[in-house]
């Protein structure tokens, strides 16, 4: 029988201006638009989506994760990606699989955008896809959830 899956999906700083901020990297459609479009694709996945600015806030997020009810998690930490200690920590803390995301190419921008240090807490890394990465990534967590690894 299938698995019922629980999925979290984070987004870090800025993303909430998707829609409008460098429509030519990130694309014109809004947060909001991407969250409907995937969450009633996947119909039989349920999908939580939160959007935070702050990092203390994300962290807080990925803390109520280490109970392990939600199977997967997908997180774009945007900006935080390059510098964030403290989502890394979080992120080593829990145990279920966890794929960062990037809506852009990352290696075809500045070089700062090439470390990712969030993305060393993560058991996979997907990027370049425009705003279906979050589709794709969801695809792929379930497989990998589905089929245990
Ligand atoms: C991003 C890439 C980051 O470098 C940038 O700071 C973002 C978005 C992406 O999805 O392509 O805000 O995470």
């Amino acid at each position: 029988m299938a698995v019922i899956l629980n999925l979290l999906v984070v987004n870090g700083p800025n993303l909430n201006l998707l829609g409008t901020r460098e429509p030519e990297i990130y694309g014109s459609k809004t947060l909001k638009e991407i969250e409907s479009d995937i969450s009633n694709e996947f119909g039989s996945i349920h999908i939580e989506w939160f959007q935070s600015n702050d990092e203390g806030e994300i962290i807080n997020k990925i803390q109520t994760l280490v109970d392990g009810k939600v199977n997967g998690l997908i997180l774009n930490p945007a900006a935080l990606s390059h510098t964030s200690i403290g989502i890394l920590d979080s992120l080593k803390a829990i145990s279920i699989p966890k794929v960062e995301v990037h809506i852009s190419n990352t290696n075809h921008r500045e070089e700062f955008r090439k470390n990712k240090i969030t993305a060393m807490g993560c058991d996979y890394i997907m990027e370049g896809f425009g705003p279906s990465i979050y589709r794709l990534a969801i695809s792929n967590l379930k497989f990998v959830i589905e089929n245990k690894g």
